[in-house]
């Protein structure tokens, strides 16, 4: 893991208020990343890093793909990156997704809105590995909706959006835990927001392994500040304080204090 100076090859937007940044320069990050892992971005005139998950990373054409959304003053200075324009990422940092265990058995993957965006990477991945991928993705409305052409190529994809104006009407999670008495997968990776982790934790069955990907505040990205901590529970039954940052972002789902 190291600061790696890239530039922009490609910033253009893909949803409503949401962005799709490449930037070249990026072989050796690429060759290193891992699905669910994320760089911590340094724009130029913004002094603290943002975190931003890894969409995906190609070590033959050097390239590191990010998506994300308009929020504030970071990801603003993000968008109005032109062509060529330095980008520091530190990374790949943190730990993600346990692709390599599921090598060859079945994954389902759910995701939510931005949360869609590691999921392109860990479909990929997983794929690559073997498993067969099915994703359930869900966006507000048919205007947030991106990546489902990307997905499509490793995953048996399910759309949702929660006015029906693309794909099935609901929560794509509804979906998915509705879809459990038919079939099971050997493991769900999932990103998204807080309600989506507690209807998953609230339907899932014990047996199915979870695996979420949280999201916090970051300072440094490294595991020095405790800026970006959360709750665990222990074996012992204790909840314990761990940093997203570093021993995440991703926890096992029966873990995670909701
Ligand atoms: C591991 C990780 C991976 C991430 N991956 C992505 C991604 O792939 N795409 C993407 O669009 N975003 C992602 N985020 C969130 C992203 O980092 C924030 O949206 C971004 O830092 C906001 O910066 P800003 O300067 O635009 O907004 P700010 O001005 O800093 O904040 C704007 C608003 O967003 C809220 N906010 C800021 N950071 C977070 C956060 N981490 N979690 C929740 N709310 C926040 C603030 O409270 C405020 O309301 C990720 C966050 C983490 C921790
Ligand atoms: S951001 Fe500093 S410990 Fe995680």
């Amino acid at each position: 893991m190291n600061d790696h100076t890239m530039r922009t090859a490609l910033n253009y937007p893909v949803a409503r208020d949401t962005y799709k940044l490449v930037l070249k320069g990026a072989r050796e990050f690429a060759a290193e990343a891992e699905a669910g892992c994320f760089a911590h971005i340094r724009i130029p005139r913004v002094l603290a890093r943002r975190p931003i998950s890894i969409a995906d990373a190609d070590p033959t054409d050097g390239t590191l793909t990010l998506i994300y959304a308009v929020k504030g003053e970071g990801t603003r200075a993000m968008s109005e990156l032109l062509v060529g324009q330095e980008v520091l990422a530190l990374g790949p940092l943190g730990k993600g997704f346990p692709v390599k265990d599921y090598a060859g058995k079945t994954v389902w993957l759910l995701g939510g809105g931005l949360g869609v965006a590691p999921l392109l990477f860990t479909a990929r991945k997983l794929y690559e590995s073997g498993a067969s991928v099915r994703a359930y993705i869900g966006f507000k409305n048919s205007h947030y909706v991106y990546g489902t052409a990307e997905l499509g190529r490793y995953a048996d994809v399910r759309s949702y959006t929660d006015d029906g104006s693309f794909g099935i009407a609901g929560f794509a999670v509804k979906g998915m835990l509705g879809d459990l008495a038919a079939a099971r997968p050997h493991a769900v990776f999932a990103c998204g927001p807080k309600p989506m982790y507690q209807a998953l934790a609230a339907g899932m069955p014990q047996s199915i392994p979870c695996y979420i990907s949280l999201e916090e505040r970051m300072g440094c990205g490294l595991g020095a500040c405790l800026g970006c901590a959360c709750e665990i529970r222990g074996e012992d039954g204790g909840v314990h304080i761990k940093r997203v940052c570093a021993d995440g972002p991703v926890f096992s789902l029966r873990e995670v204090v909701l």
